[in-house]
């Protein structure tokens, strides 16, 4: 029934959130009573944490029988007072329960390096999911990040494992997977219950040596855009990393698929006013990179660059490459960020393996290379366009 080495575990672990200090997971049982996360450093795992889960009952249809109720334990704890920089190991145990020993590494307390790739929208095809995880498994990253779309339906309890877990596993369990939420994952709580560690929003920044990321929950119901356009210029304001990077499930710049502009016609100056670098998004199931667009004149934003990547194995949609597009594919893939100190590159990688576009900027005294902000477009003239369509 289960993978050997591996019983009574029906979802993760997964790490939730990495820092330096300290590192939230979670996993999920099918047995009540208490389960023991067991750590340490060199397969020496002498702490543990305990946890007794969170009760959560769903129906699910079994073949033969029709539809059935269902107990599950949702476990998620912090790990605290760790080392930055240092290799842990871990393995939960608790009553039918034993996992493997995985491992994860803490963030380097002084580092100008980062690895990580982006992607988003893997839900209803866990077979392109598991490919494009393949193919990430190898790639030495410190962190993924994801833009949501999970699932078809979060509300239904019952697709967060094959759609999301199963195709995620030898990834999931050695580092962060940082996602913002998508319209998919459902407002009945599901994946507030799953996801977010005890003490965190939806919302949330982490900084990985150069890089600060943000990423945000444009979709929840109740939120205004308002409101959440300001968490994000303001967390970027608040940060003094060289790269910053925000993100959001719905684009506020994008020319395929849904066609979106959250925030407009707000966003795009707001977002270069707080100098924000790069911009993140999915929810239009395609690849997409914009020229740099040119902060208003007279003003001192930043050059923001916008993509979507939305490719994560969802059913494809259409895209026109058109005069503000860097690069725009109808695609399953990911990209790939490489940062040591003022350098990016940039891959992005579709579902074979191929490079599909290249990126390399530099940065000098906080401001990109000139080459790159020769192609950038003016502000007024790419919001002109969105008026218009
Ligand atoms: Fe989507
Ligand atoms: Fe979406």
């Amino acid at each position: 029934m289960y993978e050997k080495g591996q019983f009574g575990i029906t979802k993760g672990p997964l790490l939730l959130r990495v820092y330096q200090n300290r590192v939230a997971l979670m996993w999920e049982t099918e047995t009540e009573r208490a389960c023991r996360l067991y750590y340490g450093r060199d397969q020496k795992l002498e702490s543990y944490i305990e946890s007794t889960g969170e009760r959560v009952q769903y129906k699910t249809k079994k073949e033969g029988v029709g539809t059935i109720k269902k107990t599950a334990f949702i476990h998620k704890v912090w790990l605290e007072d760790l080392e930055a920089g240092q290799i842990y190991n871990y393995s939960i145990a608790g009553p039918q329960t034993r996992s493997k020993v995985y491992e994860f590494r803490t963030v380097r307390a002084n580092t100008n390096e980062a690895r990580f790739v982006v992607y988003g929208d893997s839900r209803t095809y866990p077979e392109n999911h598991r490919k494009l995880v393949e193919l990430i498994k190898n790639l030495n990253v410190d962190f993924v990040v994801h833009k949501g779309d999970l699932v078809s339906r979060g509300d239904s309890y019952e697709q967060w494992g094959p759609q999301f877990f199963e195709p995620l596993k030898g990834l999931a369990e050695t580092m962060p997977i940082y996602i913002a939420k998508g319209n998919h994952e459902g407002n009945n709580g599901n994946y507030e219950k799953l996801l977010i560690p005890q003490g965190q929003k939806n919302s949330f920044g982490f900084d990985y040596g150069p890089v600060h990321y943000f990423c945000a929950d444009n979709v929840s119901r109740g939120l205004r855009t308002e409101t959440q356009l300001k968490l994000i210029t303001a967390d970027a304001e608040a940060s003094k990393a060289q790269w910053k990077f925000a993100g959001y499930h719905v684009p506020s710049l994008n020319f395929g698929g849904h066609r979106s502009a959250w925030g407009h016609p707000d966003a795009l100056p707001s977002l270069a006013k707080a100098g924000i670098d790069f911009v993140l998004s999915g929810h239009s199931h395609q690849y997409e990179r914009f020229r740099p667009i040119a902060p208003p004149p007279g003003t001192h934003g930043s050059y923001v660059t916008y993509i979507t990547t939305g490719g994560g194995g969802a059913p494809l949609h259409d895209v026109t490459p058109s005069l503000y597009h860097a690069s725009a594919k109808e695609v399953h893939h990911f990209c790939l960020f490489d940062i040591k100190g003022n350098k990016l590159t940039m891959d992005t990688i579709d579902i074979d393996g191929k490079i599909i576009d290249h990126l390399e900027i530099v940065k000098t005294d906080g401001r990109l290379n000139k080459q790159y902000l020769s192609t950038a477009v003016p502000m007024e003239e790419i919001q002109h366009h969105q008026d218009l369509h």
